[in-house]
């Protein structure tokens, strides 16, 4: 069954993008990109510079701003940690969880996914779920096993309706800011065993639940991207950093 999904554009700009630089980069970045109501797109800055991103975005309702991670409690003793509660009133509206940094070299567990994606589940927040294998469980053809237990695991805490309110992104860690891009091909394979796996969970409706591609996607790649089966948009890295490659990237 083909369902159309509204396309998704996120920047995940990772450690970069000062208040400052990020005000720099809305100047240049809104002046090229004229809102348009076909496309989501989410910008994923430091968590420093989230209010800068506001401000920045004030009378651009069609751009929404998300927190790159959050802590899996409610609030406490959590040094340098930032709640679901606390992304929200800072003006977030989407997280992302498990990104393969967040799990590669924070440690992060399959654990700590589910219990963060039920804890912004809990205060509102559109979770993005991260999921991919590294280089060494492709070549050993572990891809879909790898992909399916992630899937599976970070959604475990959260009913049905929840699940019908996230967003995926396959992210191969090989492919991550290496300027090794998954072939549409790839993508698309990877991508069909997520979407089977979605509508086993909630049936004809996770065909609607949008996934994401990330991995090296510039504006060079990012069309013949998009047009491969079942993926459904873009999570970007390093060429989000630049305002007029994103901005060709959000013209896709
Ligand atoms: P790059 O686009 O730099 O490869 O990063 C992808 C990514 O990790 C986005 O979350």
């Amino acid at each position: 069954m083909a369902m159309h999904v509204r396309p998704v554009l996120a920047a995940n700009w990772k450690m970069n993008n000062g208040p400052t630089a990020a005000a720099a980069f809305l100047d240049v970045f809104l002046a090229k990109h004229g809102a348009c109501d076909d496309r989501t797109i989410i910008l994923f800055p430091p968590a420093l510079t989230l209010a800068a991103v506001q401000a920045g975005l004030a009378g651009r309702a069609d751009i929404g701003v998300g927190v790159q991670n959050i802590h899996a409690e409610e609030k406490g003793a959590y040094t340098g940690e930032s709640s679901a509660a606390i992304a929200v009133d800072a003006g977030a509206t989407y997280v992302l969880v498990g990104h393969s940094e967040r799990r590669h070299v924070f440690g992060e567990t399959d654990d700590e996914t589910a219990r963060k994606c039920a804890r912004a589940v809990q205060h509102g927040l559109t979770a993005v779920l991260c999921v991919g294998e590294k280089i060494e469980q492709r070549e050993a053809s572990e891809t879909e096993a790898v992909v399916l237990r992630q899937l599976q695991a970070g959604l475990s805490a959260l009913a049905p309706d929840a699940i019908r309110a996230i967003i995926i992104a396959y992210e191969p860690v090989w492919a991550i800011g290496t300027g090794r891009t998954a072939t549409p091909d790839d993508a698309a394979a990877v991508h069909r065993v997520i979407r089977a796996a979605l509508c086993e969970l909630v049936g004809d409706d996770g065909h609607a639940i949008p996934i994401l591609y990330g991995g090296s996607v510039t504006p060079a790649n990012v069309a013949a991207l998009l047009a491969a089966d079942e993926v459904d948009g873009v999570l970007v890295g390093g060429a989000s950093l630049d305002p007029l490659g994103w901005a060709a990237i959000c013209a896709a």
